[in-house]
């Protein structure tokens, strides 16, 4: 199942020249199983053809009425999330100002449902005080404004004013579909694996990879809620639009998370967190031997630690295991004092796909085999659930 399938995704095209960025756009929301109806105005037209985009989405593209009087009002029916990117410094002070002087500003005018605009030009321009005007409006009135990126730009300048990234606009398009049952929730993931070190180049760790934890951020965003994440080393691709805190050891991960603590409201463990550190480090490389010898200890249970210390907070751990995945994962969720444990066979590690258990005190859900995508929308609608019921 594709993050979009079916739904329909109405873009609107203005004159810049990150339009060319506009038909790579397309493809992704067309590979993630989105209808796309694409409207141009006159100006974009000068920058890529219409045939482009009539080929990449396989819909006709609008730029006027000629063929269709109520193009506007059936654009706007029919459209479960519009998105204008690139949007210019023109067209999204027009908006601001309920101006429909071309098809895409009169759609915009008689749609109500999700606007995102994705505004791109050169950063004098849109640091103009007008337009950071218009964009307050625009933000007051729940446009959402998917902030432009730093960057080289077509003038040869450099700084903010660059359409934001491909992956930052389908995530917002995913946000915009989404309901909020996590609204207002402050919500802590760690994931990642720890570097418990030997010497400064050697280290004991794990396989993970750090996509489960990812995910989780990803959609706990587009349910609504605020989202920090405390990774150690992962291989994933990070998720747009979550801010990140790099941790290297165990002993890292745990000052990290209690420093966010009091303020969460859900804590999500999926930290491979290494469970033993050399007992003693080496600060110069440690040379070859015949046979070398480690003496390890235990690192902190940070879990464990958190279960003690909390007042009030959801806190949900994870369970990798061998054998006796639930039996094992339910003693977990008693001795560390979990409000829920999702357990898992050692094969979810490191692989794109996901099958577990949500497990809490009086209830038990299987997550059948699926990306983790999936999984992560089921086990956090099911923590919405449980916080919601008190
Ligand atoms: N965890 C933790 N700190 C540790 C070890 C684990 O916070 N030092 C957390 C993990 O992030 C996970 C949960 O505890 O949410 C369970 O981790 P797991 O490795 O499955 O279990 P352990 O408690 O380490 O027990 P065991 O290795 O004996 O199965």
């Amino acid at each position: 199942m594709r993050l979009l399938e079916g739904r329909r995704v109405l873009l609107g095209v203005t004159g810049g020249i990150a339009v060319y960025k506009s038909a790579q756009l397309v493809r992704e929301l067309k590979k993630e199983g989105a209808e796309v109806k694409v409207i141009m105005t006159p100006f974009a037209r000068k920058f890529v053809g219409e045939l482009t985009f009539e080929t990449l989405s396989g819909n006709k593209v609008f730029s006027n009425w000629s063929d269709e009087p109520l193009a506007h009002i059936n654009l706007a029916r029919w459209a479960e999330v519009f998105l204008i990117a690139p949007c210019t410094v023109n067209t999204l002070s027009k908006l601001a100002l309920g101006i429909g002087d071309n098809l895409l500003t009169t759609t915009a005018l008689a749609y109500n449902g999700k606007l995102l605009i994705a505004p791109a030009a050169n950063t004098v321009m849109y640091k103009n005080p007008a337009v950071q005007e218009n964009l307050k409006k625009l933000k007051d009135r729940g446009v959402i404004v998917i902030e432009p990126e730093w960057g080289v730009l077509a003038c040869e300048e450099e700084g903010e004013g660059k359409l934001a990234s491909e992956d930052r606009l389908l995530d917002w398009v995913c946000y915009a579909l989404k309901d909020k049952p996590l609204k207002g929730k402050r919500v802590l993931i760690t994931c990642g694996a720890t570097r418990e070190y030997i010497d400064p180049v050697r280290f004991i760790s794990n396989d993970s990879s750090g996509e489960m934890g990812f995910s989780l951020a990803r959609v706990a965003r587009w349910l609504g809620a605020e989202v920090k994440v405390i990774a150690g080393f992962t291989t994933a691709k990070e998720p747009p639009e979550v801010y990140i805190e790099r941790v290297k050891t165990a002993e890292d991960m745990l000052n990290a998370v209690l420093k966010e603590f009091e303020n969460a409201d859900v804590v999500i463990m999926n930290s491979a967190v290494a469970d033993y550190r050399p007992k003693e480090f080496k600060d110069k490389k440690i040379k070859k031997k015949e046979t070398l010898t480690l003496e390890l200890v235990k690192t902190p249970d940070i879990l464990e630690d958190l279960g003690r210390r909390k007042k009030g907070q959801f806190l949900v751990g994870f369970a990798l295991e061998t054998d006796n995945i639930l039996q094992n994962a339910k003693e977990k969720l008693r001795r560390k004092n979990l409000d829920m444990i999702v357990a898992n066979p050692s094969s979810a590690m490191g692989s794109e796909n996901y099958k577990g258990w949500i497990i809490a005190e009086n209830s038990e859900e299987e997550i059948p085999p699926t990306t983790k995508l999936k999984a992560s929308q089921k086990i956090l609608r099911k923590v919405a659930e449980m916080l919601s019921e008190g």
